[in-house]
């Protein structure tokens, strides 16, 4: 997978040099290039941003170097075009799991006000654009959202994630959030493991944490139980 991303701040992910996305750059699985914006404008001041037309408070990103970045990013094929905005469509594993098979995406960090909505529509020609958004809630900029976005579609890509069965138990791959873990010692502090952890029974172990992904997604998202396929419960599972 290739990704470019542009922003006005390339420091900001550095991080995206560190650990298994850092390592997947270094194995040649992921190529990962961070552009300037600034390195795509024309005037002395390197100029991004203008007034709001229509009046208001902030600042807009200006069309023109996003065009410019956006046109050399591209090269031939029709990438994703992803634009973080507290606006966007919110983001989730399903969607990781999608964008793991594309070829190619390109992130588009706004900052102040947000981009000149024209440059989204002239993007359509070229690009599937996609705005997404990380939750309800505001940040200073899309930078910290394709942070989060490059990692969870990153550890899908094939190689990535050492042990791939990791990848099947964990939070919302079943539409469940992911059961509690222990390590040793089996005591500490007075605070003593489940038993069954102990027992070396599969089934019941399995029907443990079942039990407890369920009790656990009920208490903190009732929202993603309701969205359940009902055909996917069993009797025990009803019980709980
Ligand atoms: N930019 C600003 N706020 C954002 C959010 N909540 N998600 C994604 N990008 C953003």
């Amino acid at each position: 997978m290739r990704i470019d991303v542009v922003s006005i701040f390339p420091e900001y992910l550095e991080a995206l040099n560190l650990s298994l996305i850092g390592k997947a750059r270094n194995d040649g699985l992921l190529t990962l290039e961070v552009h300037n914006l600034r390195d795509f404008t024309t005037d002395r001041h390197r100029t991004v941003d203008d007034t709001p037309y229509g009046g208001g408070a902030g600042m807009v990103m200006k069309p023109e170097p996003w065009a410019q970045a956006l046109e050399t990013v591209r090269e031939n094929k029709r990438p994703v075009l992803i634009v973080p905005s507290p606006a966007g469509t919110v983001f989730t594993q399903a969607m990781a799991s999608t964008l793991a098979q594309e070829d190619h995406l390109v992130f588009a960090c706004g900052r102040y006000e947000g981009i000149d909505e024209r440059v989204l529509d002239w993007a359509e020609g070229s690009f599937d654009v996609l705005p997404l958004s990380l939750g309800d809630y505001v940040l200073n900029g899309g930078e910290v959202a394709v942070l989060a976005i490059v990692e969870a579609v990153a550890r899908l890509l094939p190689g990535v994630v050492g042990n791939p069965e990791s990848l099947v138990e964990e939070s919302h791959s079943d539409g469940l959030l992911e059961y509690p873990v222990y390590t040793k010692p089996s005591s500490w502090r007075n605070l003593n493991i489940p038993e069954v952890l102990l027992s070396g029974n599969h089934a019941r172990i399995a029907r443990h944490r079942r039990d407890e992904q369920l009790r656990r997604t009920a208490l903190r998202r009732p929202d993603l139980l309701e969205k359940l396929d009902p055909a996917g419960l069993d009797a025990a599972d009803r019980a709980v």
